[in-house]
Order: structure tokens, then sequence, then C-alpha cells
């Protein structure tokens, strides 16, 4: 048998003959790794591809689609975010660092499923005892749910077909390897070799199967991008792992959408669905006019997220004034300081200013630059903002307020929670009506915000 030996990026999977310090595929610095292969010529025939369809060449309106039945798990912010529930042959990947509740899910999620059907639990990563341990911790106990501790992915697919389970879970990707390849568990080659033998068994036979993964530092999946490919869903947890809220985000999803999201949050018994999440954004007293606090209402999917935006403006110390920003992006807020500041004529120059989102989550709703904005001018003119105030639009380079998609869906949901005051940009006529006890204050552009908070 004669070996070779390549270098594989391990980003991208690109592989090369000699080292260098870049890949000369996708750029990347220090990613290529020696892997040795065996020559192609003595390697078994398989297939190539990793999935197996065939069909006659159909005209789309002669072809018909199958309703796919949903199976739910019964848990209900994870069926929310799969659209209702898991669908025959389902691949998911489920990423996240380590530490931030993978495994944990994947059991309660497998001991959901096991109430109908048949499971696999395959762990490479802990041993029977311990995942036994977890399992009594978290009160699941059930006679459907088959334990297995391998890492060699020809032993899995043996114990698959041994078992024929209806649910695979695998944990996690990064530790299985195939023994055909001589590079260690973990590296592209692995990874990308053992994620299409389970796509090639699981599918045809209609397993759901769950694969979990690790994410390196940057928040990317360990391994290449062709993994993402070969899945038809990706879920990720987006949170801090010090956070008790857990937030659950489909990067990918090939049965539903991918705009909602699952909110846990970490308990002495497992992870816990939250349905109010609100008492986790809103951090300070409700009751009080504060500076530098404006609330939002951003949309995730189709759920409204109460979300508290936090500004500090202070004198700074330094030559170049430090801007910090946690939960909202860096150049978004750059960019609605310098309106400020041309705009409004604030006087940021010489001021440190730290922007934070309470709660810990990451959001990109364009709703929440008004209220950024506002909690900057807050916390510059010492201005307080009342607690029943809401602000909720998109602050161009112009200065100017442009509405945000689904407002009387915000609208409607500030009612609910008791805000008394939202700030937007101007509004149709059909928007107006029945707004009841909200009052809907409409801006132009920062200069009316300005003159309006005061
Ligand atoms: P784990 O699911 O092992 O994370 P991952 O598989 O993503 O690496 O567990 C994450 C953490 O959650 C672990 O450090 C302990 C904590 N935990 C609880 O707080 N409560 C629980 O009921 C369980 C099972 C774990
Ligand atoms: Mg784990």
């Amino acid at each position: 048998m004669k070996f070779k030996t390549v270098f594989v990026c391990q980003k991208c999977g690109y592989e090369a003959p000699k080292w260098s310090g870049q890949c000369p595929e996708c750029g990347e610095w220090n990613t290529l790794a020696e892997e040795v292969k065996q020559q192609e010529s003595k390697k078994p025939q398989r297939t190539r591809s990793f999935t197996d369809f065939s069909s006659e060449i159909i005209k789309l309106s002669d072809s018909r689609s199958v309703p796919e039945t949903r199976i739910p798990t019964g848990i209900g912010e994870f069926d929310r975010l799969l659209g209702g529930g898991l669908v025959k042959g389902q691949i998911t990947l489920l990423a996240g660092a380590p530490g931030i509740g993978k495994s944990t899910l994947m059991l309660q999620v497998a001991a959901a499923l096991s109430k109908t059907l048949k499971v696999l639990y395959i762990s490479g990563e802990e041993s029977i005892s311990q995942i036994s341990g977890r399992a009594q911790r978290l009160g699941v106990g059930s006679e459907n749910i088959y334990l297995h501790c391998e890492t060699d992915i020809q032993k899995i697919v043996e114990s698959v077909e041994q078992v024929a389970p209806d649910v695979l879970v695998l944990d996690s990707i990064q530790t299985v390897y195939h023994p055909e390849f001589t590079s260690s568990a973990g590296t592209v080659g692995q990874v990308r070799e053992c994620a299409s033998e389970l796509v090639r068994l699981c599918k045809p036979k209609g397993i759901i199967t769950f694969v979990l993964g690790h994410v390196t530092k940057d928040g990317e999946l360990a391994g290449p991008k062709v993994l993402e490919h070969m899945v038809d869903s990706v879920l990720y947890f987006d949170t801090e792992k010090d956070n008790v809220l857990r937030l659950l985000r489909p990067h990918k999803n090939r049965f539903g959408s991918t705009g909602e999201i699952g909110l846990f949050k970490m308990t002495g018994s497992g992870l816990e669905g939250v349905e109010n999440a609100s008492e986790y954004f809103a951090q300070t007293s409700k009751e009080r006019a504060l500076k530098g606090r404006a609330y939002s209402l951003a949309l995730e999917g189709s759920r409204p997220l109460l979300t508290e935006v936090q500004a500090l403006v202070s004198p700074t110390h330094y030559p170049y004034p430090r801007r910090v920003t946690t939960g909202v992006d860096l150049n978004r807020c750059l960019m609605l300081f310098a309106a400020l500041e041309k705009h409004i004529g604030l006087p940021l120059d010489n001021k440190d200013i730290f922007v934070s989102l309470a709660g810990g989550v990451k959001l990109k709703d364009p709703a929440l630059d008004l209220a950024v904005c506002a909690a900057v001018i807050s916390s510059c003119k010492e201005i307080p903002i009342a607690h029943d105030s809401l602000f909720m639009a998109e602050v161009g380079i112009l200065g100017q307020a442009a509405k945000v998609p689904l407002l009387d869906r915000r609208l409607e949901e500030a009612r609910r929670l008791g805000f008394k005051k939202a700030y937007t940009a101007a509004l149709s006529r059909t928007e107006k009506r029945n707004l009841k006890d909200l009052t809907v204050l409409e801006l132009a552009d920062l200069n009316d915000l300005a003159l309006k908070l005061r």
C-alpha cells in the first residue's frame, strides 16, 4: 500500500503538495497541516458523493412533493426553531463552544424522542457512567436509548446497523476517526470523511441524525465548511458560556426558515425553554427613569425581544477615545456616533463611549439604532429616559430615521409589556390605528430625537 503526504488547510479543506504559510485557496495563515493519505489507486472503490439521488428528468410542474410529516420533540423551544419538528432522515449539526450545553440538550432531545422512537447515542467524549450520571441529573431514564462509547467510524456504522435506530446522536464529530486515514481525529480530512460516511449511512435509512461539533475560538465550526453543506440543518449556540441564557440559532435549515431562535436557560436540571424572555433582557429597574438606558424591541424571526441598550459616555484620559460595544456591532455604532456628532453636534470627540446590550445576547436588528442614539444622547447630556419609553427605528448616515419591518407587531408587544411611549420613524395612516394607550412619537431625524428627549 502506498502513502503520500499532503498538506490540508484546516479551514477550507484545500490540499497542497507542499507546506506554505498561507492557504492559496482561502488566504488564511498557518492553517496547512500535514496529513498522510493512501494513494488514490490503492483505495477501495467507494462512491464519492454523499447522497445517492438519481432520477428521471421531469418538469417541475409535473413533479409532486410528498408533504413531510413532522416529528415534534416535545421541547417547545427546540421544535419552534426547527419549524414544528424533525423530518425523517433529517441530519442536524449542533455546534457551539465547549461547555455551552450541547450534550445536555442532546440527551434531553434523545429522551423526549425515545418515548416513541428508538435512539442510539454514541459518545466519543464521555464514558457510559458519565452519560448515565448526567441522565440521572436530568431526570431522564428510558428503555429506548442505547448508549455506545466509540470513536472508530467503522465500528459506529456497525453498531447503527446492529441497533437499527430511528434516531442517532453522535457526540462529537471531532472525536471520531476513519481508520483508513492516518491523520488524527478532528482534522479536516477525518471530519469530512466521517461525516460523509454517516450521511451515506443515515440518509437512505431515514434515521434522524444529530451530529455535535465544537467551534473554534473565533466562533467558527472546527472543521471544513463542507460539513455544513452535507447536513440539512445547522444549529449554533450563540451566547457566551457564562450567561444563564443560551440562544440557539439556525444557520441553515432545509426544512424551514432560519429566522426563528430558541431560548433556553441552564438550570440545575438541564436546559429549560424560556417563553417570556423579557425578564432576562431588561436588567435595570423598570420603575424609574435612568440616564443612558433605552429600551427597544428587536425582532428575531417572528419573535419580539425586549432589549435594553445601555450607554456610558465619559471624558477620556487617552489620546484616542475608546469605543467599546458588547452585543451590538461596533462598526454600526461608530457610524451612529459620527451621525450624532455631525447632525446634532453631540460633543463625543473627547469622550469614551461604551454601549452594551443587557442579557449578553448579540443582536443585529436595525431597530436598535434609535435606542443606541437615545442612550448615548441621554448619557452624554445627562437626560434621564423614562422607564416606559421605547425606541425603534433605523438611523441612516444622514441622521434620518427610517421605519423598521413589522412595526405593528412590535408596537403591539410594547403595549402588552406596559410601555406608554414609543419613538419611531414616521408611520403611515393605516399603522396609526388601534394603538390605544401607547403614544407613538414619530421622528424625522436625530434632531427630532434630541428635541423630544428633553
Ligand atoms: P455540556 O452539555 O456537557 O456541554 P457541551 O456538550 O456543549 O460541552 O454541559 C455544559 C455545562 O452545563 C456543564 O459544564 C455543566 C452545566 N450543567 C448544568 O448547569 N446543569 C445540568 O443539569 C447539566 C447536565 C449541566
Ligand atoms: Mg459535550
